[in-house]
């Protein structure tokens, strides 16, 4: 049987794929034979041992920028030709509370969560529409299927604010929607929805990692490797049947 997992010669942009989850998926991805666009303001991750398995190509961009978003695509195109999967990584821009929030702070931190998976997906449409399909795999977030608990955050300063969570669900119904009305061009649309993988640069206190722990069934957070799988399945021919999905990996935090 050959291998439905296989990303052979498959060219893949991800964006946000120098951050925490992304560089993960990006090492997964090559594992599998895929050619990596890493779409990023930076790249953290220059010299990498996994580069032996595959290509990966970094494109500096601002995906807050139509324009930009417009020449990461060219670039990937020019690069490898063609392009075959986009992985919708990259969030930015949400912070504050919902009594202090500005009208400006609440749409830059929507805009963030969906308007880049907007404004990407607009734009990847054309390149896919010339190798006759595609595969998008978008982020959501456990907080836009259910709400933070407040209690759990106590003085850590880790909170989640609220246009975090709107935009997440948001990008969640987007998959949706795009799966409906793209599936007459043979793109699929399914959406990858993280629990709590708190990236340990981001110095989570103890205290506030054990009340995260507490909160999933497995009690313990995620490691990065834990959600290349569910990336991979959906970007690969083995979810050829699946569109308009959303796979949560959450330790089950979502399904008390
Ligand atoms: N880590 C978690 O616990 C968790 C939980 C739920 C959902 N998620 C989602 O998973 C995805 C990845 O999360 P992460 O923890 O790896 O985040 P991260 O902050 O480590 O990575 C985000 C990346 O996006 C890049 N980025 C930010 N603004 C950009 C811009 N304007 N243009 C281009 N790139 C930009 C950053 O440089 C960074 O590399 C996000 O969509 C996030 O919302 C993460």
């Amino acid at each position: 049987m050959k291998n439905l997992f296989s990303m052979q010669d498959k060219v893949v942009v991800v964006t946000g794929g120098s951050g925490y989850l992304g560089n993960a998926m990006v090492s997964g991805l090559m594992a599998q034979g895929a050619k990596v666009v890493v779409a990023d303001l930076v790249d953290r991750h220059a010299s990498r041992e996994d580069d032996q398995y595959g290509e990966r190509f970094f494109v500096a961009c601002n995906l807050a920028e139509t324009e930009s978003i417009r020449q990461l695509f060219q670039k990937a195109a020019e690069r490898f030709g063609h392009i075959d999967v986009l992985v919708n990584c990259a969030t930015f821009g949400a912070s504050g509370s919902v009594e202090e929030m500005s009208d400006e702070a609440w749409a830059k931190g929507v805009d963030g969560a969906v308007g880049t998976t907007f404004r990407c997906t607009r734009e990847i449409i054309p390149y896919f529409e010339a190798v006759n399909g595609g595969v998008i795999v978008n982020f959501g977030s456990m907080y836009g299927v259910v709400s933070p608990d407040p209690s759990i955050y106590g003085e850590s300063g880790q909170n989640n604010p609220a246009n975090y969570g709107a935009g997440k669900a948001a990008v969640i119904q987007f998959t949706r929607y795009c799966a409906g009305h793209l599936a007459n061009k043979n793109i699929r649309v399914n959406c990858v929805t993280p629990g709590p993988f708190p990236d340990p640069k981001k110095l989570p206190p103890e205290a506030f990692l054990k009340e995260l722990r507490n909160k999933t069934m497995l009690k313990r957070v995620g490691v990065p490797d834990e959600i290349v799988g569910a990336v991979l399945y959906l970007a690969s021919d083995a979810a050829s049947f699946t569109t308009g999905a959303n796979l949560i990996v959450d330790g089950g935090w979502t399904a008390w």
